[in-house]
């Protein structure tokens, strides 16, 4: 039996919320649609923050009760303060992210709060949603290079890392918010990270600035992580982090997974369906790197 690969597909939220074009609930509804028909199965839909800061996501209480299959599914969504973890429980949502930079200028341009004011937040959004049984993912975001503050310290990303599980994060996601990890660094930071924690509550989320996420994920799979954070077309990027790229595309992710051996059971013909989807949605051509191999290649 091939092994699981484990995807969280950031789409809906980690793409759309950098978009210029605000897409309308029905269409992100006809997105996600697509990514469960490709057999995606845990999906960040949406965040609950301010809708001055992020307007894109500012359907996301009439956006939750009305995602498809919600039992079977996991559907997650950022909630970095009390209000939002409030906003969020109403709507249905069974698991929450808070997002924690590892610096103190991204926490102040992301949420307006100083590094210690972040952890304390994300800590009681963690425990008011463990409170009440509902999953948590902890993102520590900026987690090899900040825009404003360059490198940071692995020991610094373990500790933040610690916290979040001290306080009862069920997982830890490593984010490298602008792309500027190397397949080294990630091997490094990531191996500090499974020794320290086990590779099971860990993740990956990676951008694709220049090029590096597939081996950045290939370096993160040999430091023994399995659950992987990725965008459908490579759809993404931060509004508050300059120079943030899209994401690890989804369907790049996928390809390589599979044809290592891992399982993810995803559909990667369902996926290209859905980048038809996000560019239609979005007006703009999308695709990871493998888009242009897998239009001549039937086998997938
Ligand atoms: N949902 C909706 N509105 C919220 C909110 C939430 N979770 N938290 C705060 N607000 C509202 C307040 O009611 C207030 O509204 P008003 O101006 O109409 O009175 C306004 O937002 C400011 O509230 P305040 O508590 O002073 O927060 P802030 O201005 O310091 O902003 C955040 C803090 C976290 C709400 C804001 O920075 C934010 O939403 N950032 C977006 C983070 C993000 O999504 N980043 C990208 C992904 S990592
Ligand atoms: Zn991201």
């Amino acid at each position: 039996m091939r092994e699981p690969l484990w995807v969280t597909e950031v789409g809906p939220r980690d793409g759309l919320q950098n978009q210029p074009l605000q897409v309308p609930l029905e269409g992100k509804l006809e997105l996600i649609d697509a990514l469960v028909a490709a057999g995606v199965r845990a999906i960040e839909v949406t965040s609950f923050v301010s809708p001055k800061a992020v307007p894109q996501m500012a359907d996301a209480d009439a956006l939750f009760p009305r995602l498809p299959l919600p039992d079977a599914l996991r559907y997650s969504a950022l909630a970095p303060n009390l209000r939002g973890l409030d906003r969020a429980l109403a709507a249905g949502v069974r698991e929450v992210a808070v997002v924690l930079s590892a610096t103190e200028t991204m926490n102040r341009r992301n949420i307006n709060m100083s590094l210690e004011q972040a952890r304390r937040a994300s800590i009681d959004v963690i425990a008011g949603a463990a409170a009440l049984g509902v999953r948590t993912r902890a993102y520590v975001a900026v987690a090899f290079s900040c825009p404003f503050e360059g490198p940071v310290a692995r020991a610094r990303v373990v500790e933040l890392a610690g916290q979040m599980f001290d306080s009862g994060a069920d997982q830890v996601v490593i984010a490298d918010t602008i792309g500027a990890a190397s397949p080294r660094e990630v091997r490094d930071l990531l191996g500090d990270c499974v020794a320290a924690f086990g590779a099971e509550r860990l993740a990956a989320h990676f951008h694709d600035t220049r090029g590096f996420a597939l081996a950045n994920a290939w370096a993160a799979l040999e430091a023994g992580l399995r659950r992987f954070d990725s965008s459908i077309g490579g759809l993404g990027g931060c509004p508050f982090a300059p120079g943030a790229a899209g994401n690890l595309a989804t369907e790049d992710l996928v390809v390589l997974a599979e044809q290592c051996g891992f399982d993810t059971g995803i559909s990667v013909r369902g996926l290209r369906a859905a980048v038809q989807v996000a560019e239609r949605l979005t007006q703009r051509p999308l695709g990871g790197r493998t888009t242009a191999w897998l239009r001549t290649t039937p086998a997938f």
